[in-house]
């Protein structure tokens, strides 16, 4: 009796652990089968929150060495301890999983430590981690099971000298030089960390330009300013190989559209050409779960899968691979097998980089509005003119809202600025409630903030803003 349950979640990423609560919440008698060490996925243990202990490290690094000085603040010789930027970072991880363990708890979630196979609608067996298995009978099973890296052809990774992210945030000394093969969200952030700690980082990215999923005029301006701080670009360029020598790691590029090749030797090559869904090992071809030309488990608009009573969420289906959507995916999830009206909106799910400045976006870009043939408004509002940004000594970007032409509604904001990833949610909020421009520029906005960008962006749209 004690392994049959109301709901099994495999993986216990943001997408898995949220849904789990919130069926525990719910009433459900819920178990999650996690195979890693620790609870939390790729996000808590390898991602997301040991990448912004770095980046916020870092940048303490950095402000320390290069920007005190402007704020009248002289200090003596700054030291890296990279041991102990590496120990704060252990530590964040380990408070944030050790708080995953305690929410179980609280919510009487069994956690089956182990690697889980499907074995058909209503039975999971678990090969357990200490050894034998076990088998689960269910009601329903959530899928939550993540994504892993991209591999390419040439550029074996073996986390020493050719690493993916979980290895470039684990050196254990500053390499002296980088190239990250991939101009998005990892190679930026985690490029980002090693070049402030004084790595000579290039990026190599095959489009013509970087954070491809984001707004044009973002992606320029995030160039142009990771420029001034030392990073190099190599665009419209592709890798062909990484072969590590007793030098270093010659890798050789060639530009995308074909053409001579040339080599670069480096200490270190960071693959980050995006993630691919996990279903290894996981029995759907058995058990009849269909998977989309991508790879990615096959959801109806209800997370349903093919086979009744199997559901999934998160990196493992369609959609942007990031944290908050997995866990908006597994409260609606939950809240659906309970018969209440679970929903995600996906139009309004921001995106942010972590680097100085941020980058962070909502809705449709310009290039997204343009191709749609929807007409629109754009306003603008440059940092330069925000008392708040120069107070901080950081006035580099901007906010830029579009609204539709007729409606004035929000329908995308894209900001690159200082706390950027901080602001988008109060545009988040007003896309959620259907919010025209109009609507943000009479809101009062405090004063002085770095939002008060924002509502100048919006009173641009009708082109009346105030302080510019
Ligand atoms: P995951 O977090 O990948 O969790 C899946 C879990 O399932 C894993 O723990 C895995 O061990 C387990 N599992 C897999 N198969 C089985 C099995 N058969 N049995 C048992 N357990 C299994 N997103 C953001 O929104 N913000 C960020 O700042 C951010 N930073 C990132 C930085 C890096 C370096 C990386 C790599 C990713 C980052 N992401 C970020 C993306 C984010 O981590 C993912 O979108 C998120 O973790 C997806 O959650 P998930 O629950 O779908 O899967
Ligand atoms: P990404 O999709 O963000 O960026 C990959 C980049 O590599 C793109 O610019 C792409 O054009 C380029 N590329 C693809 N193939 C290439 C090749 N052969 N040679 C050179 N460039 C190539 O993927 P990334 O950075 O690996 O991150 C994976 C995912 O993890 C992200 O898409 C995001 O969903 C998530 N993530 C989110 C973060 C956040 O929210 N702040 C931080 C880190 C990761």
């Amino acid at each position: 009796m004690a392994d049959t349950y109301d709901l099994v979640v495999i993986g216990s990423g943001p997408g898995g652990y949220v849904c789990a609560i919130r069926a525990a919440q719910l009433g459900m008698k819920v178990a999650c089968v996690e195979k890693r060490a620790t609870l939390g996925g790729t996000c808590l243990n390898i991602g997301c929150i040991p990448s912004k202990a770095l980046l916020q490290a870092s940048e303490k690094f950095e402000e320390a060495n290069h920007h005190l000085g402007t704020f009248g603040v002289k200090v003596g010789k700054v030291e890296l301890d990279l041991k102990g930027m590496m120990g704060h970072k252990d530590k964040v991880v380990g408070d944030n999983v050790n708080g995953v363990a305690f929410l179980f708890k609280k919510n009487k979630i069994d956690w089956v430590k182990g690697a889980a196979r499907v074995a058909g609608a209503g039975k999971v067996d678990v090969a357990l981690n200490g050894g034998g298995s076990q088998t689960l009978t269910t009601k329903n099973i959530v899928i939550a099971t993540g994504s892993d890296v991209m591999p390419l052809p040439g550029v074996v990774v073996d986390e020493q000298r050719i690493v993916s992210s979980t290895g470039a945030l684990a050196l254990p000394e500053v390499p002296k030089s980088m190239i990250v093969i991939g101009g998005g969200y990892i190679g930026l952030e985690v490029g980002s960390v090693w070049q402030r700690l004084g790595t000579k980082v290039t990026v190599v990215e095959f489009l013509d330009r970087i954070l491809p999923g984001m707004d044009g005029e973002v992606s320029k301006q995030m160039q142009r300013i990771l420029g001034k701080q030392g990073m190099a670009f190599k665009l419209g360029t592709k890798v062909t190989g990484a072969k590590p020598t007793n030098k270093g790691v010659d890798v050789t590029l060639e530009p995308a559209k074909g053409g001579a090749a040339e080599t670069m030797t480096v200490d270190i090559v960071l693959l980050s050409i995006g993630r691919k869904p996990f279903v290894d090992g996981l029995g759907l071809k058995e058990a009849g779960v269909a998977l989309d030309e991508r790879g990615r488990v096959k959801t109806d608009a209800h997370f349903a899968t093919n086979v009744q009573g199997i559901y999934a969420i998160g990196d493992v289906i369609a959609g942007p691979m990031l944290a908050h959507k997995a866990e908006d995916e597994g409260v609606a999830v939950a809240e659906i097998l309970a018969g209440q009206a679970g929903h995600v909106n996906y139009d309004a799910i921001p995106g942010v980089v972590y680097t100085w400045p941020e980058a962070a976006s909502v809705g449709k870009t310009e290039e997204q509005l343009k191709q749609e043939g929807v007409e629109y408004r754009a306003g603008k509002f440059p940092f330069t003119a925000n008392g708040r940004a120069r107070a901080m000594a950081s006035t580099d970007g901007f906010v830029k809202v579009l609204a539709d032409k007729k409606t004035d509604r929000v329908l995308g904001v894209h900001i690159i600025g200082p706390e950027a990833g901080t602001m988008i949610a109060e545009l988040a909020l007003a896309m959620e409630f259907g919010a025209s421009a109009e609507d943000i520029a009479r809101t009062c906005h405090a004063h002085p903030t770095l939002n008060e960008a924002v509502k100048e962006a919006a009173l641009a749209v009708d082109g009346r803003p105030i302080h510019i």
